[in-house]
């Protein structure tokens, strides 16, 4: 008779919002859990720094310690969900150091000291696992390392934060004041009491670190990441979106070129024909390119306690099958020795919103600023000036051009006679 399988002994760092839902679901599907990692599992413990706090009812008080040492020597598997950068960086190190499987959803600590852990985990020959980390519910992460991984991703276009998205979706949607819409997605517990990470587009910078990381397979730090959040967008210009055929979206963008991998956040037009535009309310959804498989769309809830409890219940039982079938999860892949290439070397199409003096020449001025600096025109629309203000408003869309050609065409506008006001630069993407 063979010997009965050894348990598997899981220590959970930081029984949050995220972490009271994996315990809840790895205590309900307990049985269904060890059937698919072949192996009895086990909660060898719960961390927290004050064992008498009050918790949720799912957490066994008799599983919490504030010896965080004694339980990584415990385990076999750490769960990090603690988040930011220490103390959940020194645990993971340490667990990593010890021989256990590590599973995070800590985006801010990979895309800051991603390689630091990689690493570790490669001398360690133990799993790193972080499906939860970018886009909460939905499998990214595990489609561009393994199922991609014989194709070249050329771009990812992602609405990878629902808060912002919520908000941008209600300024549309509803017509509502981007302090409304904010103060709205608080009420519902979507954004935090300080939204600056959602709102300033960290968040979604970290999660475009790790996904060009992975799809370009490129070291990308959080620092390479352009990063423009949505603070600036007025209700003013959802509605001219509205009027040209396009929605704004917060977009993480990475994408490979020949001449290096860019990675960049910001507010963008997104045409309604495109399926990112579709995307409502707090979801998330990412938009692959890839040369051979085409593009692909992936869609769902990018956080919330229990959406996410699933992705990293997944790598639970990932990195569970082979502490107990032995074998390992795919390893850092960081060979392609690109340049990571700054926001002026890359490429978009814009569309410029000005108010201008209306009088005889000043749209042709303006168009020779453009065609001067190398910046196509793609349409041009104005609106009929108010009769008491001589004023008129202009707005130009381009073709794609170098991001540096169009900051010296804003920097001469912004000089001209002409122009009045420069009411927004807003990138199009998705055409
Ligand atoms: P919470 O703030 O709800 O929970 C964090 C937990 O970590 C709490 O139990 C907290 O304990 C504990 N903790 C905080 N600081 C320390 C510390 N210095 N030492 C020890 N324990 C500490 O976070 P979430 O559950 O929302 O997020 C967890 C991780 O999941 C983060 O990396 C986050 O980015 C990621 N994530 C979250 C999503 C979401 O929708 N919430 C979606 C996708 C990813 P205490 O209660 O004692 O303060
Ligand atoms: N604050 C994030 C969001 C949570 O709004 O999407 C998931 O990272």
């Amino acid at each position: 008779m063979s010997e009965p399988a050894k348990p598997v002994k899981i220590a959970l760092f930081g029984p949050g919002t995220v972490g009271t839902q994996v315990v809840r679901l790895l205590t309900e599907n307990r049985g269904d859990l060890e059937q698919r990692v072949g192996a009895p599992i086990e909660i060898a413990g719960i961390y927290v720094r004050d064992t008498s706090a009050p918790r949720d009812a799912v957490i066994d008080p008799a599983l919490l310690t504030s010896d965080a040492h004694a339980l990584i020597d415990d385990a076999d598997l750490v769960v990090e969900l603690i988040g930011g950068i220490e103390p959940a960086r020194s645990f993971m190190l340490e667990s990593i150091g010890a021989g256990a499987a590590v599973v995070t959803a800590n985006k801010a600590l990979l895309a800051a000291h991603g390689p630091e852990l990689f690493e570790a985990a490669d001398a360690a020959n133990v799993d790193l696992y972080f499906e939860a980390a970018v886009a909460g519910a939905i499998p990214i992460i595990r489609p561009v390392r393994e199922s991609l991984a014989g194709d070249h991703v050329k771009r990812i276009l992602g609405i990878v934060n629902g808060t912002t998205n919520y908000v941008l979706d209600q300024m549309t949607t509803n017509a509502l004041d981007y302090d409304v819409a904010v103060k709205q997605a608080q009420d519902l517990g979507y954004a935090e009491a300080d939204p600056t990470a959602d709102v300033e587009g960290h968040d979604a910078a970290a999660k475009a670190a790790i996904l060009a990381s992975l799809a370009f397979h490129q070291r990308v730090h959080l620092d390479d990441v352009y990063c423009e959040g949505i603070t600036a967008i007025t209700a003013d210009d959802v509605a001219a979106a509205a009027e040209a055929g396009h929605v704004i979206k917060l977009l993480a963008i990475v994408e490979r070129t020949a001449q290096g991998v860019t990675a960049k956040v910001h507010p963008a037009l997104v045409p309604l024909e495109h399926p990112l535009a579709g995307v409502h309310g707090a979801f998330n959804a990412v938009f692959v390119e890839a040369e051979a498989a085409g593009e692909l769309m992936f869609y769902g809830q990018g956080a919330g306690g229990t959406p996410t409890a699933s992705a990293v219940l997944g790598d639970i039982v990932s990195a569970a099958r082979h502490i107990a079938q032995g074998g390992r999860g795919p390893r850092e892949s960081h060979y392609a020795d690109l340049p990571v290439l700054p926001i002026e070397a890359s490429n978009s199409r814009f569309q410029l919103r000005m108010i201008v003096h209306d009088e005889p020449g000043v749209l042709a001025g303006i168009a020779s600023t453009l065609a001067q600096r190398g910046v196509s025109i793609e349409a041009v629309r104005q609106k009929a000036a108010s009769a008491d203000t001589g004023l008129a408003t202009i707005v130009i869309s381009t073709h794609r051009a170098p991001e540096a050609d169009v900051a010296k065409v804003l920097d001469a506008l912004r000089a001209s006679d002409a122009v009045t006001e420069i009411r927004s630069v807003l990138r199009i993407e998705g055409e």
